[in-house]
């Protein structure tokens, strides 16, 4: 594979993952949106999506604010091509416009908006408090900042089920990698915004726990997410600790996207900050 070719297979990947992860989520975004409605000051017209991916947030935030504009940013042409055709498909084209850049470098020189939203993208920051002190800036006087961050991938199968135990030892070797490669994962996000100098009005935890019956995208969604959780940890997992996530991915009877016992596990942490 070329260096290219890996990149856009990464990409397509990644891709999938949110946009599944966004039809799983919707509902619980839905509460979010709702808060971030009750919290604001007015109406909200100018929205600033930060890391947007595949537009998960932007498209969320666009359907429920329907007089809003939304600027959705990434350091990734290709998430932002994607979310591009994305908002055309969904009519949402003339409201939401792409900004490549890179959040380490720089943030963009917009206007203040009403709204800034940043999900899962804080993480991925060299130095998010350089960065969100610089954000700041593109936050109006009185208008909001919301942060919706994760401490890792949600869970999938019962632990004294089959491939449980591998499901939470993989989890276990990713989360030491992110305690080296991402240290602010998990980290206290409302500390972190207060001392950018933005008000923290609320703070809750975003829990989602689904059992079945559940619809067939949980199945593709979870099926997504454990061959990149096997796939980061390969080369170090027991043996037969692979062959049980292969078991969970292989079309056989522990397959997640068939088995009864599959279910959801997932928090996030949602900060609703002003300025
Ligand atoms: C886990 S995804 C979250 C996407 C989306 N916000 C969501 O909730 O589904 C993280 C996104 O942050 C973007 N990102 C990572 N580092 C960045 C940086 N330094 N500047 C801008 N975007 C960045 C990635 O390209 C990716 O699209």
């Amino acid at each position: 594979m070329t260096h290219d070719h890996a990149r856009h297979a990464h990409h397509d990947d990644l891709a999938q993952i949110l946009d599944l992860d966004a039809e799983v989520f919707a509902p619980a975004l839905d509460t979010v949106y709702a808060d971030i409605a009750l919290a604001a000051d007015g109406p909200i017209r100018t929205i600033l999506d930060l890391g947007a991916g595949t537009g998960t947030g932007t498209f969320g935030l666009l359907r429920h604010f329907e007089d809003a504009r939304a600027t959705a940013v990434d350091a990734s042409p290709e998430m932002l091509a994607h979310l591009g055709r994305e908002a055309a498909r969904l009519g949402l084209g003339d409201r939401a416009t792409t900004l490549v850049a890179d959040l380490d470098q720089q943030v963009p020189d917009v206007e203040p908006v009403d709204l800034v939203w940043a999900s899962a993208s804080l993480h991925h920051l060299a130095d998010p408090d350089r960065t969100l002190a610089e954000v700041v800036r593109l936050v109006r006087p009185g208008g909001l900042m919301a942060v919706l961050e994760l401490d890792g991938f949600p869970r999938f199968v019962p632990d004294d089920a089959p491939g449980g135990a591998a499901e939470a030892r993989a989890h276990a070797l990713i989360d030491a990698d992110r305690a080296v490669d991402m240290p602010s994962m998990g980290s206290d996000w409302g500390a972190r915004l207060t001392k950018a100098g933005l008000d923290v009005e609320q703070h809750r935890s975003v829990v989602l726990q689904l059992t079945a019956p559940l619809p067939e995208v949980v199945g593709r969604y979870a099926a997504a997410t454990l061959t990149r959780v096997a796939g980061a940890v390969a080369e170090r997992l027991e043996p037969e600790d692979a062959a049980a996530l292969d078991a969970l991915l292989d079309g056989g009877p522990d397959d997640v996207r068939h088995r009864p016992d599959l279910r959801v596990g997932a928090e996030r942490q949602l900060w609703i900050a002003r300025l």
